[in-house]
């Protein structure tokens, strides 16, 4: 079975204070699927692309993750498909110079020093951050940030991205290079936003979420121009 291939199966997901954020969550993505996933804030969208490479373990149900179930055991090979870009690229940011930041994913995978600095180079250009390079991280504005963490996940050449909010921040021209970065990516990515314009333009699927559980799932083209469920999931 292809690795690039994302399945929940009845997951649901309690936080340790008790606020239910997954109820029966259940859907597949296959090879090559671009699927946009919308809803409010709280919906539930994070908490989801957590589950996707382990950082969250369902409460109940189970993610599968090309033929891997996501267990404690399994962390290592998940990782290794999954490439997650969080909503808050701080969460991401930890070296003191971009370079070492980009450099982090491919190093630990024990790359050749060639090839590290060839990725490192290569996901920089392709987010348009390669003026960056030398520059401490903390120093670079939101929007920088987020291209460089967008490039450090880029740079493990993922099989699975995964992008939390990944246009906030962005000025139209970084936001752009990022569309156009999602679009010659050609395995399967999962997008949270609620930049509708990105939606219709890079994902042909949509999955929308609504208090922890999933209400639709479907052609973008329909969903988000059904205004009684975008209004009844407080999306108008
Ligand atoms: N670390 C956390 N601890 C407790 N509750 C959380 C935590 N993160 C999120 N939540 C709660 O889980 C629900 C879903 O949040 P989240 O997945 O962040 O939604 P979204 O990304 O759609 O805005 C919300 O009610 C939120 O308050
Ligand atoms: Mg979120």
């Amino acid at each position: 079975m292809s690795h690039h291939y994302i399945k929940f199966s009845h997951v649901s997901y309690t936080y340790p204070g008790g606020v239910k954020a997954l109820d029966d969550v259940s859907f597949v993505i296959t090879h090559g699927e671009k699927v946009a996933l919308v809803g409010t804030n709280g919906a539930g969208k994070s908490t989801l692309m957590l589950h996707t490479n382990g950082l969250l373990l369902p409460s109940e149900g189970e993610v599968v993750i090309g033929d891997v179930p996501v267990t404690k055991k399994t962390l290592p090979i998940v990782r290794r498909s999954v490439g997650i870009v969080f909503q808050d690229p701080d969460d991401m940011l930890f070296m003191p110079t971009v370079r070492e930041d980009v450099a982090f994913g491919p190093l630990n995978m024990n790359l050749p020093p060639d090839e590290v600095e060839r990725r490192v180079e290569a996901s920089l250009n392709a987010v348009g951050a390669a003026d960056f390079l030398d520059r401490p991280s903390y120093e670079l504005s939101g929007g920088q940030k987020r291209s460089v963490a967008i490039a450090a996940v880029l740079s493990m050449g993922p099989d699975i991205l995964v992008l939390d909010e990944p246009s906030s921040n962005l000025d139209p021209h970084a936001r752009r290079l990022m569309m156009d970065q999602i679009k010659s990516f050609h395995h399967t990515c999962l997008i949270a936003t609620h930049n509708m314009a990105l939606v219709r333009e890079l994902c042909p699927r949509t999955i929308i979420m609504s208090e922890g559980r999933i209400v639709a799932d479907g052609l973008t083209e329909k969903l988000l121009n059904d205004t009684q469920l975008l209004d009844r999931v407080g999306l108008l």
